[in-house]
This record gives structure tokens, sequence and C-alpha cells, in this order.
């Protein structure tokens, strides 16, 4: 029997979420919610979080070792999104602060845009566009915005969790195409052997992939995994899709090898400064650009909520956390 004359526990909604979604929670906490777009800047972050047990943030929001000895009271830490690069994971830990994040419930629906971003570029079906809506098809042409096949050809995954995996599968099993992958570790043979896949080295990948598909987590360890001197491996007739996270690829240096011809085109949903995104990038024609939008289908984006609510409503009556981040 819940105790109702206990008080509710102080959270911060810290981003605009489903109204039906927020007022649930409204119910549940004693809550403030940002309903706003704009994400809180860190001052306002730190103000609003004064006396707040739990939070609920997207990835935008730095939760620092600052931050959160300046929120002392500050327990719970509940992510919308399963990337989790803007947590200090190891300073919360520290604090006995719990963080999760929000996994599983986005990978067939950032796979499958992670599959038309790569077809896009290779079917170059943004440029094309754009020269159409610009008035400038005049006639067919046996060579018109011409660009790579996908069927038959070879998909390079840099990345090899969840969401890599749910894209070999299309890959292999949709497009017959040949699956090689580089991850730190390599996935079990029976993971492997029903979509053929292959372990390389990075550069065997970089070498040999006719479509790279990047999918791995941003850490230190991950900035700029694809820089100057790895495009530089790569083939001129290939092409780069970028989900992962901006900082994984040094855009200056993609942006160079995409004006110079030595890659055919790349699909990026992720950005070194985004929202802001390279004026170099901005000007080749060859790239389909999107903002950070792979996860977002209606019913994904809404799971995404859903599962940081049940995280923080299981932190708060004492049940173990879904996604639970923290080794303690
Ligand atoms: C995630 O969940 O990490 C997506 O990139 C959305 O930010």
């Amino acid at each position: 029997m819940p105790n109702l004359a206990a008080p509710k526990p102080r959270v911060l909604l810290a981003r605009r979420i489903f109204p039906d979604i927020a007022a649930r929670m409204a119910e549940a906490f004693d809550l403030d919610y940002a309903d706003d777009d704009q994400p809180l800047s860190p001052e306002a972050l730190r103000q609003r979080l004064q006396g707040k047990l739990g939070l609920l943030a997207s990835g935008t929001e730095q939760i620092t070792a600052e931050l959160l000895d300046a929120c002392p009271e500050l327990r719970v830490i509940s992510l919308m999104t399963v990337g989790h690069n803007n947590v200090d994971l190891a300073a919360c830990s520290a604090r006995g602060v719990r963080v999760s994040n929000a996994p599983d419930v986005l990978t067939e629906t950032t796979a499958d845009f992670g599959f038309a971003l790569m077809m896009a570029a290779a079917r170059r079906i943004s440029e094309s566009e754009h020269y159409l809506r610009r008035g400038d098809w005049k006639q067919w042409r046996v060579d018109l915005f011409a660009g790579a096949d996908i069927h038959g050809t070879t998909l390079g995954i840099l990345g090899m969790g969840r969401i890599g995996q749910a894209i070999a599968r299309r890959g292999a099993l949709g497009f017959g195409m040949k699956v090689i992958y580089h991850n730190r570790s390599r996935l079990a043979p029976e993971q492997e052997a029903p979509i053929g896949a292959r372990w390389v080295s990075k550069e065997a990948l970089l070498r040999e992939a006719d479509h790279l598909v990047i999918v791995v987590p941003y850490t230190p360890a991950s900035h700029h995994l694809v820089a100057e001197q790895d495009l530089a491996l790569m083939k001129p007739s290939a092409t780069l899709t970028n989900i992962a996270r901006g900082g994984v690829v040094d855009d200056v240096a993609l942006a160079r090898a995409l004006q110079q011809g030595r890659l055919a085109a790349a699909g990026l949903d992720v950005f070194e400064r985004e929202p802001q995104v390279h004026p170099d990038l901005l000007a080749c024609a060859n790239v389909v650009l999107t903002p950070h939008i792979a996860s977002a289908s209606v019913p994904t984006r809404r799971a995404m909520c859903e599962l940081a609510e049940r995280n923080l409503l299981a932190a708060f009556s004492g049940r173990p956390m879904p996604s639970l981040l923290n080794s303690f």
C-alpha cells in the first residue's frame, strides 16, 4: 500500500517531452518541468537542480563532477538517450548517484535510419532532389546522378553493438551484402554466422568497405577515430555514414576528402559541434545531412521517454532500475 502521506520525490524534468508522459510524471513526482525545447544553460541547470533528488535529462545536459558537487541532494539521473557521453559516470558513481540510459528501445529504429542514410548517400538522393527543386532537370541522361549500388556490396560496420548488429542484419539478409566489422570485442560465432559477419582490423575495414557505417559510442578513446589518415585508406568510390556521435569523425578532414573526390559520399546525422554544422560540410553536395534524428520515430521517442520515466519510478520505489549504468 503506497504511503499517501509521504512527500513525493523532487525531480527536475530538464527537457520538453510528450505532454501525456510529462503529466503522468507530475502525478508521481514533485516535478519541476523545464517545458522548453531550448536546453537549460549550465547555470540554469545547476539552479533548478537545487534540492532535487532526481533528474530526467537528454543527451545534451552536461553532468560534470562540479555540477554534482553543487547539487549534493541529487541521487538519480535518468537519461532518455542511449548515448551517455554527456554524463561523467565515474563522478556519479563516486558520489553514489545512480545513472540510467535508454538502450534497446531505439535499436531497430536507429538501424532503419542508418540504413536509409547510407542508401541516400550512395544513391545521391538529397543531391538529386535539390537539383530537381532548383529547376535544373531538363532531360533524362544516362549518367544523371548515377551512384553506387548497395546490394551485393561490402558493408563495413565500425562498432558492432546492438545497433551495429541490427544494421548488419538489414545489409546481409535484406540486401545480400557481405558484412565486415571492427569492434573491440568479437561477436560470438553464433552471432556472426547468421549474417556471415567477419571481424577485421580497423585498417582492413576502411580499405575493404564499400559502405562504412559508424556506430561506436563516443568516449575519449573514440575521439577522431576516423581522421585524415583513416579516410585516406578508404576507396574513392566508398560512402561513410555516421549515426554515432559527432567527434568520432574529424568533420574537417571528412569535408576535405569529399571535396577532393577521395570519398564518394557521406551521410551524417551527428556533428562535432552540433547543432552547428561545419561550413565545409554544408558546402559539399555529396553529403546527406540530418539533425540528429536517427531514433526519431514517434513510437521510439515515446518509448525512450517512458523507459526514462520507468527508471526514475523504480529508483524511488526501491526497485532495481531497468537500465542502470553504474557498476557500484
Ligand atoms: C541517443 O539515444 O543516444 C540518440 O543519439 C539520441 O540522442
